[in-house]
């Protein structure tokens, strides 16, 4: 989604700002800009790739700057509408979306301002300078200004002749980078690593003064605050392409370290503590009587596979919802419940309302299930367990997903022991089984020129299905959900025993069908419903296991996954899933990481 970089430094910052937008690219954008200060405003913009606002600010220096990708919200992706946006001597970029945007631009237009876009962001250019004229300091007039902004925001200002830049954000990302030479602002610490590794986060209602001497800060409240200095721990590595030809290629190869990584939280325990999800766990998860899950997209597919867990290791009835839907659902709240929000960038702001709207409800026991250290849905939670996948840059989510699953099931067992349904021997088991997960997945990976070979074949079709049962359907959801998002095929999931309830009705020999095929108590159904589908002529592409009696023959094509894996099989089997994706995008040419029309990271509704 938008990216914001902003700048003030004794050296020249149009490099640093140029690299900072490239290192937001992941986040999904359609144009790009930014707004120099060299006393007086120069503004550049374009529709496209970043690296074309590169070449046109090639022969540009400026010690302050601010700089933008945008994600089109309000308006189409065109040069006027990119930011920054201006209002006479000032300029500003701005992620999220102002609700109350079209009140405040009627009454703007009665005060005399006219626009030249159709964003919501050039209402907040303009509401600034209306402000200057009884405020006349820029910081107080921010400050003053978003007192009027109802939505979510993170935005940097600047003025003409103004020694400073000013941010600030109410429920979208934004961090400070301290520098020996200057302060810095992103929405996100991988822009920053290039200058410094020292952030500030900053919270809800944050407004900050930023120049070269250091940074000032006034909470919501109006009254200075300082905020804590974190060092990154992100390494400039973990952001880099390597050998590899898309982001998303390598994050599916990295799965194995991925998982490794989340599992080095549990050490050689043979038996696991609550407090692996915070210091207040034992007593929050203490007469937990249910779990609901909220979550969007893969990150809901993760909650899902978990209630499959946590229903039969604890026995405790587990609800998933979609974030979006929860939070507008007239639902029945449970003092005694817990809630998982899941997400990858801890930004997603459904996930984060829904949440706020759990706890609002009266359940306060939280537990935040992330990637992203700092983030909101991490801030906002009791309880957390961050997951160790490194940054994920590819928009696609893949190892962020398993290492989702490898957190889940350890609060499968840990509410299992609670309710005092896991014998020690049996957790032992259960915690080697999942030590061992990385080994599993390296193997899979190995698949990985098998998989290449189909993907020709779904190249040319439109449409594609996939059948999972039990544990897998999540999974079959999962990769009909991998494949449309970068290759644009149509693909659906489907519980494989649904099939002759309606779907049925599409296959024909133009209809691919994928299935999930573990050797678990479901395959000889899974089987017969694979007859449904070769009595019709569709084509089947079956994931088997090395000991599932499924046979390659006319219009069934096979490959076996190399071990059966029990309960965590679904880590296991999505990986041939994202690698088909992956192979079937390459074989159309899209543009495998920032796929058409996508955000990496969801901060509106
Ligand atoms: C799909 C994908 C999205 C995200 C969803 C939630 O590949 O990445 O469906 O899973 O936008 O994002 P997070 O997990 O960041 O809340």
């Amino acid at each position: 989604m938008c990216g914001i970089v902003a700048a003030v430094a004794e050296r020249n910052v149009v490099p640093v700002l140029i690299e900072g937008l490239k290192r937001l690219e992941y986040r999904g954008y359609d144009s790009a800009g930014l707004a120099l200060l060299n006393p007086t405003l120069t503004r550049l913009r374009s529709v496209g790739r970043v690296a074309e606002l590169e070449t046109q600010a090639k022969d540009q220096v400026a010690h302050h700057g601010i700089a933008h990708t945008r994600w089109a919200t309000h308006g189409v992706p065109s040069e006027r509408n990119a930011h920054p946006h201006v209002s006479g001597d000032l300029a500003v970029v701005h992620n999220g979306i102002i609700e109350n945007y079209a009140e405040l631009k009627a009454e703007l237009i009665a005060a005399g301002f006219g626009f030249t876009s159709d964003t919501d962001t050039e209402v907040i250019a303009h509401l600034i300078r209306r402000t200057l004229h009884e405020v006349p300091d820029l910081t107080a007039a921010v400050q003053t200004a978003v007192t009027r902004l109802t939505g979510a925001y993170a935005i940097a200002v600047i003025r003409e002749w103004e020694d400073r830049i000013v941010v600030a954000r109410h429920g979208a990302p934004l961090l400070l980078g301290v520098a020996a030479d200057g302060v810095y602002a992103a929405s996100d610490a991988a822009a920053l690593l290039q200058v410094t590794r020292q952030m500030i986060y900053l919270e809800d209602g944050d407004v900050a003064e930023l120049t070269r001497g250091g940074v000032k800060i006034v909470g919501a409240g109006g009254t200075p605050v300082e905020r804590p200095g974190v060092e990154s721990a992100l390494s400039a590595d973990a952001v880099e392409l390597g050998s590899y030809a898309h982001y998303m290629q390598k994050e599916i190869f990295e799965q194995p370290q991925a998982l490794a990584a989340t599992l080095e939280l549990i050490g050689g325990a043979q038996t696991l503590s609550p407090n692996l999800f915070g210091a207040a766990a034992p007593e929050l998860f203490d007469g937990v009587e249910a779990v609901l899950i909220l979550a969007c997209g893969t990150s809901f597919h993760a909650g899902l596979v978990a209630r499959y867990w946590i229903e039969q290791l604890a026995g405790i009835p587990v609800s998933v919802e979609i974030a979006s839907e929860y939070r507008y659902r007239a639902s029945v709240p449970n003092p005694r419940q817990l809630v998982v929000a899941i997400s990858q960038s801890g930004e997603t702001a459904d996930t984060l309302a829904s949440v706020r709207h759990a706890r609002n409800q009266g359940m306060p026991r939280t537990l935040a299930l992330c990637n992203v250290p700092e983030s909101a849905i991490v801030r906002e939670c009791a309880l957390r367990f961050l997951t160790r996948a490194g940054p994920e840059i590819g928009v696609a989510s893949t190892k962020a997903f398993t290492t989702q699953l490898a957190a889940l099931f350890l609060l499968a067992l840990t509410l299992a022991k609670q309710a005092g349904r896991l014998a020690p021997p049996e957790e032992a088991l259960y915690l080697a089984s999942l030590r061992h997960l990385p080994v599993a997945v390296q193997k899979v990976l190995a698949l990985a020129p098998s998989i290449a070979a189909w993907a020709p074949r779904f190249a040319d079709k439109q449409h594609a299905i996939f059948l999972g049962r039990g544990l897998h359907y999540p999974i079959a959801l999962e990769g009909a959900l991998k494949l449309k998002e970068i290759s644009y095929i149509h693909a659906e999931g489907y519980p494989a025993g649904e099939l002759k309830h309606g779907p049925l009705a599409l296959v024909d020999k133009e209809m691919p069908v994928v299935s999930i095929a573990p050797n678990d108590a479901l395959l000889e159904k899974l089987k017969s419903n694979l007859k449904e589908v070769a009595a019709r002529g569709g084509e089947m592409y079956v994931f088997a296991d090395a000991d599932s009696s499924v046979t390659e023959e006319s219009g069934v094509h096979v490959l076996r996954l190399p071990e059966h894996y029990g309960l965590l099989s679904p880590v296991l089997h999505v990986v041939p899933l994202q690698l088909l994706a992956y192979q079937v995008a390459l074989v159309k040419g899209t543009d495998v990481d920032k796929p058409r029309n996508l955000a990496k990271s969801v901060t509106v509704e």
